[in-house]
């Protein structure tokens, strides 16, 4: 191993301690278990029940809109801008003032024990080394104060559903501000599970006891129901004494509804491909909502996100940060902590490079760098 390549592994995670001119692929210790994300991924259906992997894996319905958030991505090229005299750049940046050590955050997804036995707490701990935070999940196997106590001194951001009495949302909100979060985030996307086929098949039974780490029934909460208003999360949030981020927007309008509704941030997303089949990939929705709000919110996007590349391609069309799922969920069934550090440490490296090849700092990415791509399988 070089000494380069030592101070790549555990400087902070600070892209600023990266070696001079790093290469890249030069300054990869290929002895390292996963040398790419591929591998990761590869790696965490051998360890789950296959009807884990598909309740992890899997989308609603025909799948259609899981397949179209990976092909969105594809339906972009860059534009290589030659010899620009740019020197490494940063992956560091913040999202709502929050101090990240590269543009990607960790996505609320429940029933994390059955990918790990230390689920959100490996998550928590793993981004923190690495310099980033987590959003961690009502329906997590762990309590939200449990996680807290992991990676005590990480930001960190809590989601939740609008869904039961307003009283039990208050609850939730307030045991978030007691144990130290910064911000909460709403996901709007989900008033009844989706229509997730691959589990009806197997008769796959979620063990209840994986998603309620909060004390609360998770399932039943997605029960149909009287489904909220933007009406009632304006009253109910504004008891709340830190902001919240409204997850699942996927049009212009319901950016402005969220807004007005007091959202201070968005999350572009249609859950994985989780909820509602048929509904637009996130990447394509994301030039709709950056045109409505550029400029009063701050904006993440997630739904598809597996590699440095695609990182570089949604930063470009405007959203600030990513948000990963799947890509989490599956380095934390392929190796728990050290997997989602891997992970990190392999996005991180891919971006640089990819930005390397672009011509193009982070802080400077926009649509100029991108262009339709002529063909598409
Ligand atoms: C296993 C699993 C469980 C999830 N659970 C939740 C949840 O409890 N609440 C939520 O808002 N989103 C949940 N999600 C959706 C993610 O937060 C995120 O929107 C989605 O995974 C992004 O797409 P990607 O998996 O392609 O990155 C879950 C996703 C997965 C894969």
């Amino acid at each position: 191993m070089t000494t380069d390549h030592a101070r790549h592994r555990t400087a902070g995670r600070e892209a600023d301690d990266l070696p001079e001119g790093f290469a890249g692929i030069a300054a990869f210790d290929h002895s390292q278990r996963f040398a790419t994300v591929s591998e990761i991924y590869e790696a965490a259906p051998d360890r789950l029940d296959a009807g884990d992997w598909d309740f992890l894996d899997g989308g609603s319905g025909e799948e259609i809109t899981l397949a179209d958030n990976r092909r969105a991505f594809a339906r972009w090229q860059f534009r290589p801008r030659l010899l620009t005299g740019m020197s490494t750049p940063t992956t560091r940046t913040s999202f709502h003032g929050l101090p990240l050590a590269s543009p990607v955050v960790t996505a609320p997804f429940g029933a994390d024990r059955l990918f790990d036995a230390d689920g959100h707490l490996a998550v928590a701990r793993a981004n923190a080394r690495f310099g980033n935070w987590s959003i961690v999940p009502e329906s997590s196997s762990f309590a939200l104060e449990e996680v807290a106590k992991a990676a005590p001194d990480a930001a960190r951001v809590f989601q939740l559903h609008p869904a039961g009495t307003d009283r039990e949302v208050l609850t939730m909100i307030r045991r978030a501000e007691d144990a130290g979060y910064a911000a909460l985030c709403l996901t709007c996307d989900c008033p009844v599970g989706g229509w997730r086929e691959r589990n009806m098949r197997n008769r796959y039974q979620l063990d209840r006891s994986a998603i309620s780490g909060n004390g609360i029934d998770y399932l039943k909460q997605v029960e149909p129901q009287p489904q909220w208003s933007w009406a009632r999360v304006a009253d109910v949030f504004s008891h709340s004494s830190i902001p919240f981020l409204a997850k699942g927007v996927l049009t212009a309008e319901q950016a402005r509804y969220a807004i007005d509704a007091g959202a201070r941030a968005l999350l572009v997303s249609n859950h994985g491909g989780r909820q509602m089949d048929g509904a637009p990939a996130s990447l394509d929705q994301l030039p709709e909502i950056v045109a409505e709000v550029a400029g009063q919110v701050e904006i993440a996007i997630d739904s598809g996100i597996r590699r440095g590349s695609d990182i570089v391609k949604a930063l470009a069309l405007g959203a600030d940060i990513v948000v990963i799922g799947r890509a989490a969920a599956m380095a934390l069934a392929a190796a728990g902590e050290d997997g989602v550090f891997r992970l990190h440490e392999l996005l991180q490296a891919e971006i640089i490079n990819v930005l390397t090849l672009l011509g193009c700092d982070m802080s400077r990415l926009d649509a100029s760098v991108l262009q339709r791509a002529r063909h598409t399988s």
